[in-house]
Formats: C-alpha cells, structure tokens, sequence
C-alpha cells in the first residue's frame, strides 16, 4: 500500500505519522511505500524510514500536486491548510493554498485516472468552520454550510468538491469535520482558539496561562488522539455506507472553561488550576461568542467515529501521550 500524508509537518500529520509507525497495520495493510509532503520538511518515523520519501513542497504552487500523484498513492490524507485566523488576515493565501490547492490536488487525481484507472481513497481534513451563526442549540449532521469566515469557506467549497469527485468515481473520498483539537501541543499559538488549550497545557508543564474568555463559554473539542483515529478509521472503513453526504461532522464533546478547569483540577489538583490568570479579553471573547457549542454527531457515530466522552480523559491523553505519563 502507498500511502501520501500532505501536511505531514503539521499537528494532526505528526502525530497521524506517529501512529503508522507504532501500528503499521492499521490501515488494513502493510505500507510498502510512505510519502510525507508539506511546506515545511516532515519528520521521517524511524520505524519506517526505508519505505518513507520526505518532500518539502508548495501544494499551490503549479504543477506540484501532479507530482505527488505520479506514484499513484492508494490512500492521501489531505491535512494540508492554511488556517483560521491567516486565511482571514491573508486573503489570497487562503484562497490559493486551501482552494487551489485542494482543487489542484482532486485535479491531478482526475487526471492520473486518465491515464490508466485509479481511484484512490482521498480523507479531507475539514472543519466546523463550514457552519455559521446563527446557531440552534444543537447542530445537527443535517444543518446547511454558511460559513462566516473565509477558511469556513474554502473548507464549504473543497467539501463540494470531494463530494462531487467521489459521486464520479474520480476518487473515494471523505471528509472530516474536525471539532476543536484539544489539548494542541507545543507553545502557544495566536489562534483565538489557543486558550482553550493553553489553559490546561501550560499548568500541567507547571507555567502559568491565560484566560481570556469567562467560564461560562462553551465549546466542542477532541482530542489530538481521537483526531488521529477519525482519519483512520475512515481510510479502512466501508465508504458504501455513507451516501451521497461524504463529509461528515465527527464526534466530539461540549464543554465549557469551567468543566475543562474542573477536569484539570481532578487530574493535576488545585497547584495547577492555581497557574490560570484571568485576564478579559474583550475582542477574544467578542469572536468566541459567534462559536458553535454543541453539535449532534449520531450520523458519523453510526457508522463507527468515536472521541473521548469526558474532558478528563482529553486530559490524561495529553498526559500520556506528551508527558510520558507524568504530572508536575
Ligand atoms: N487542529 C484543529 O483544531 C483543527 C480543527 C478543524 C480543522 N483542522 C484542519 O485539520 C488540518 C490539520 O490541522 P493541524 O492542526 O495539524 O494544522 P497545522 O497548521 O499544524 O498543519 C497544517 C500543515 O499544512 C502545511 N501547509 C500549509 N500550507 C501549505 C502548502 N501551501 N503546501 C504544503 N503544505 C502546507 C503547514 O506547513 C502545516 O504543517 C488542517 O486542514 C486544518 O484546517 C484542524
């Protein structure tokens, strides 16, 4: 099987990388061929080095994405974007790298099956984005794509797309609706959304954080594990069972700042709540507000997605999985 990772550099293609090397069968076959693509240079997992090409690349500069498709990959995780808050403040960027670029990439599949058959299985990272206020209480797998956001957008318009390639048999593709990934490691970023995690992130690496919103702001998270394991499971599963409705909103849990401070304070004690300063954010909160909070994933639960169920398992996966199991 050759399998391609498009932003492999990247949060989810790092740790998606991770587990092919721990559990190489998990794509229901051997990977006799890995390909890691991204702007930046990917990491080559040890494990599967003698099988793994690194590329570092543009995905929407011309001709980029044909080269990545001549070697006819039987899976692509498409996870490459720029996102939220640079495809607001870049226009064009966003545009040419999460449009162009997606496009450009379903082009090329197009294409190759051309030449000679191929119908790859195509897993497309996209977003809750693709949904605007004003917002029922609970958003259901059914609810219409308005987006409010330019990379809300682009997502939308690149779903169309995967629906209507797959539909013509150009490829197999599905598409992930990501709820907010959480607990995101490595330092701060200046996503709007970044305190969401930095507040537990940082106390359990024994640093203070800051809190911008109240507690009462709620939110639908996952975390980097279950992220992980959505795209897996829909690289193996019976695509049969979907329908014409190829992406799919996945399963998640809603929660507010204050259960995520609560389920910190059962798994790290009160030291660690302790390192959380409150400090309103008035153009922090105002964006938070236009946020969903809570969605219905019983379509994407049917056909077998699974997250966590209780922020204080998002916790000890980050624990785990960063930590090396310890607490500070
Ligand atoms: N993390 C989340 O909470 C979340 C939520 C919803 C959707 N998503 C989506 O999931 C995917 C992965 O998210 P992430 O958190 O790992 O993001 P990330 O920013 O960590 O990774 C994205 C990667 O894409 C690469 N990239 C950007 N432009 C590129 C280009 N022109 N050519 C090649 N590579 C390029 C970047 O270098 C980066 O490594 C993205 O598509 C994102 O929109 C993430």
């Amino acid at each position: 099987m050759h399998v391609l990772v498009i932003g492999a550099a990247g949060m989810i293609g790092r740790k998606l990388v991770e587990r092919l090397a721990a559990s190489p069968s998990a794509l229901g076959g051997e990977i006799g061929r890995l390909t890691l693509a991204d702007a930046v240079a990917p990491v080559v997992p040890a494990a599967l080095r003698s099988v793994t090409t690194a590329l570092t690349f543009d995905l929407a500069a011309p001709g980029t994405a044909p080269s990545l498709i001549e070697g006819r990959p039987d899976v692509i995780f498409h996870l490459a974007a720029i996102v939220s808050g640079e495809a607001e403040t870049d226009f064009d960027k966003g545009y040419a790298v999460n449009l162009e670029g997606t496009r450009a990439l379903f082009e090329a599949i197009r294409r190759e099956g051309q030449r000679e058959p191929y119908r790859p299985r195509v897993l497309f990272a996209s977003s809750i984005a693709v949904f605007g206020a004003p917002f029922p209480e609970i958003i259901g797998p059914d609810f219409f794509t308005t987006p409010l956001t330019s990379y809300g957008t682009q997502k939308a318009i690149a779903e169309l797309l995967l629906a209507d390639y797959s539909r013509r048999g150009i490829f197999d593709g599905v598409g992930i609706r990501l709820p907010t990934i959480c607990i995101r490691p490595g330092a701060p970023n200046k996503a709007a959304s970044g305190f969401f995690s930095n507040i537990l992130r940082e106390p359990l690496a024994g640093k203070e954080a800051v809190l911008p919103v109240g507690e009462d702001v709620r939110h639908w998270f996952a975390s980097p594990r279950s992220a992980v394991g959505f795209f897996i499971h829909a690289a193996t599963m019976d695509t049969s069972a979907i329908g014409p409705r190829r992406n799919l909103t996945m399963p998640g849990l809603s929660a507010t700042v204050g259960e995520e401070i609560e389920a910190l304070r059962r798994v790290a004690g009160d030291k660690a709540v302790s390192l959380i300063r409150r400090e309103p954010d008035p153009v922090i909160t105002g964006i938070v507000a236009g946020w969903p909070t809570n969605f219905d994933a019983s379509r994407a639960m049917a056909l077998g997605f699974r997250a966590e169920t209780v922020f204080d398992e998002i916790i000890r996966i980050h624990v785990e999985d960063e930590l090396g199991g310890r607490l500070p």
